[in-house]
């Protein structure tokens, strides 16, 4: 799996029986944001379109994709080196030498944390509750229980989507009141507009993504993106 450096403009899907060329495979980043290109990232991301994917089958996706992406996002982690006995004889092995905290955005962001955990079992969850204000497409704070002391080494930010950047950029800077020194986000898909404003704003963040779509649309939602990625998550389409 790889990400590649430099994005100057949306990622264009290759067209329908086209296979993507090296370029389009390879991916795009740029400074701190980073698309992770692999022909499974995007098979699964093709089910999350999908209108037709069932809350259950949309689950699954989240679930894969975000194991995908915790591989990419955790790769600078650092380490300690430990000793480890085998079957056979005494070698070496590593312990993560740093507290790493899962900082997801309720409601979408749950979603992600299992599979994240599975991978880094260590690793501390602390809930941010975010939700976008319908008229306004501004982030409403409504649960926020960090303490004051004892930043993460490391806060990755999981929710699937980065539309306006607004959510994300405000968990950023509750993460930056903490005093978390290493902030990175992981997102299924994101607007280009909103990756660039929080790129722009948050240079200090690692900013991963699956795709970085090229628009958003009068209700600012993203182009042609997923949907509402919560309600597809809980199966609440259509309920209010
Ligand atoms: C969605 C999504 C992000 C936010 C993205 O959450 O999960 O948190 O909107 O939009 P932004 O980048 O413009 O801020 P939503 O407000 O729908 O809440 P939910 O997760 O409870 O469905």
């Amino acid at each position: 799996m790889s990400t590649a450096p430099l994005a100057t403009k949306a990622s264009t899907p290759t067209e329908p029986g086209k296979a993507p060329d090296s370029t389009e495979r390879q991916g795009l980043s740029e400074g701190g944001v980073h698309e992770v290109c692999h022909p499974l990232v995007q098979l699964h991301l093709t089910q999350l379109r999908d209108k037709t994917t069932s809350a259950s089958r949309f689950r699954q996706s989240v679930r894969r994709l975000a194991t995908l992406m915790a591989y990419e996002v955790t790769k600078d982690l650092a380490v300690s080196v430990t000793s480890v006995e085998t079957p056979v004889a005494e070698t070496t092995g590593v312990d993560l030498a740093q507290r790493v905290g899962l900082i997801p955005i309720l409601r979408a962001g749950l979603a992600m944390v299992d599979p994240v955990l599975d991978l880094v079992p260590t690793a501390e969850v602390w809930h941010l509750g975010l939700y976008r204000d319908e008229a306004t497409a501004k982030p409403v704070p409504y649960y926020d229980k960090l303490p004051d002391e004892r930043p993460v080494d490391v806060a990755i930010v999981l929710d699937p989507m980065l539309a306006t950047g607004g959510s994300v950029m405000a968990a950023l800077m509750t993460l930056r009141d903490w005093g978390v020194k290493q902030v990175k986000v992981a997102s299924l898909i994101g607007s280009r507009e909103g990756v660039d404003v929080v790129a722009a704003q948050f240079p200090e963040a690692q900013i991963y993504v699956c795709q970085i779509d090229p628009e958003l649309n009068d209700q600012k939602f993203i182009v042609p993106g997923l949907g509402d990625a919560g309600d597809r998550i809980f199966n609440t389409l259509n309920q209010g």
